[in-house]
């Protein structure tokens, strides 16, 4: 296969991409490093079969271009960020709404007929049912970045439907691991690193979260492009647990030998948007036979790890 991946030089779109090559598909990643490293790309450079554009995806005829002659989009690049949306009321409109009807528009300009798209957890909004289906009750929207997202779903499903394209749409819970560059593991981390003596913690830690290990993620979006047959297909991804911040808390200071002062905010929203509880059915994709490898403490040392060995991303980030 001929892949484009938007978002290539990104957490989750590097590591992919990699997995791409591996398997031996050429791939054309599309980035602009707003968020992206080079780093990230290094192996990826060195493939004869992976293709660089540095270029932003608002530029539609840029992208026109560089979706010639692929057999798959992945659309994974976006403003990732959900905490500084209300800082930036028109950022979520640009980079995940617009620039997915680029990608489709390329798309349909060049007749290319599969998309896969990273949505989010964030579009069930505070779900009445939990764990979530993914057919659970249309949620009211909490952050502008779900409203975006689930914006995009809506344009990737309508094009679907108007011209005969298959979508392949996964609502991620947080993802952990190599080249995590954003999330409340680097958060802790940098904080910790400035002072090991005390943690201001955003929300009464109570909040319950569920996270998935990036190649766990990785592997159930490749077994679902492969095993799932409907002209739209929505799928949850995530692990079969979830803890509280309090846990994440006690697995990072304890993994890096501190024994902070914990200063709590009010309440059990870290901020505006944030879910107080967030825990997705994932019977969907685990009926193809996929299960995580990683538990979430496991995937959270992990990440932990990898920023103690690559000192440059908290630096950077
Ligand atoms: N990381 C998570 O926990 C998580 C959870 C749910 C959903 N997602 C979604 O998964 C996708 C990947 O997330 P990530 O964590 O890898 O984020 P990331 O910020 O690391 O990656 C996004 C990439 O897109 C690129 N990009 C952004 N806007 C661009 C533009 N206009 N033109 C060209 N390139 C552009 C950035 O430079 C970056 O490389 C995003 O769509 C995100 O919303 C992530």
């Amino acid at each position: 296969m001929r892949v484009l991946v938007t978002g290539a030089a990104g957490f989750i779109g590097s590591t992919l991409t990699d997995r791409l090559l591996s398997l031996g598909h050429s791939v054309v990643g599309v980035d602009n490093f707003s968020t992206g490293q080079p780093e990230f790309l290094e192996g990826a450079r060195a493939n004869p079969n992976f293709v660089l554009r540095e270029q932003d995806l608002l530029d539609l005829d840029a992208l026109v271009e560089a979706a010639a002659g692929v057999d798959l989009v992945v659309h994974f690049a976006a403003n990732a960020d959900v905490r500084f949306g209300p800082d930036h009321p028109r950022r979520d409109l640009e980079q995940n709404i617009i620039v997915t009807w680029n990608v489709l528009e390329a798309m349909r300009r060049n007749g290319v007929k599969r998309i896969a798209f990273s949505s989010t957890g964030s579009v069930y909004g505070e779900a009445a049912v939990i764990p979530t289906p993914e057919d659970a009750p249309f949620p009211v929207q909490t952050s502008l970045y779900g409203a975006s997202k689930i914006s995009a779903e809506g344009l990737i499903t309508a094009y679907s439907e108007s011209f005969q394209m298959e979508a392949f749409v996964f609502r991620f819970v947080s993802i952990l691991g190599e080249r995590y560059t954003h999330g409340h593991v680097l958060d802790f981390y940098k904080k910790l690193q400035a002072d090991p003596g005390r943690l201001p913690v955003l929300g009464n830690g109570t909040q319950r979260k569920s996270y998935l290990y990036v190649q766990d993620c990785v592997d159930a979006i490749l077994l679902t492009l492969e095993k799932a047959k409907d002209r739209v297909n929505i799928f949850n991804l995530g692990t079969n647990e979830y803890c509280q911040v309090k846990d994440s808390i006690g697995w990072i200071t304890a993994h890096l030998g501190v024994t902070p002062e914990l200063e709590f905010g009010q309440g059990d929203r870290g901020w505006i948007g944030d879910n107080p509880f967030i825990f997705l059915d994932t019977e969907k994709v685990r009926a193809f036979g996929w299960a995580p490898k990683l538990t979430i403490q496991q995937a959270v040392i992990k990440t932990v790890e990898y920023l103690q060995a690559t000192p440059w991303v908290a630096a950077r980030r």
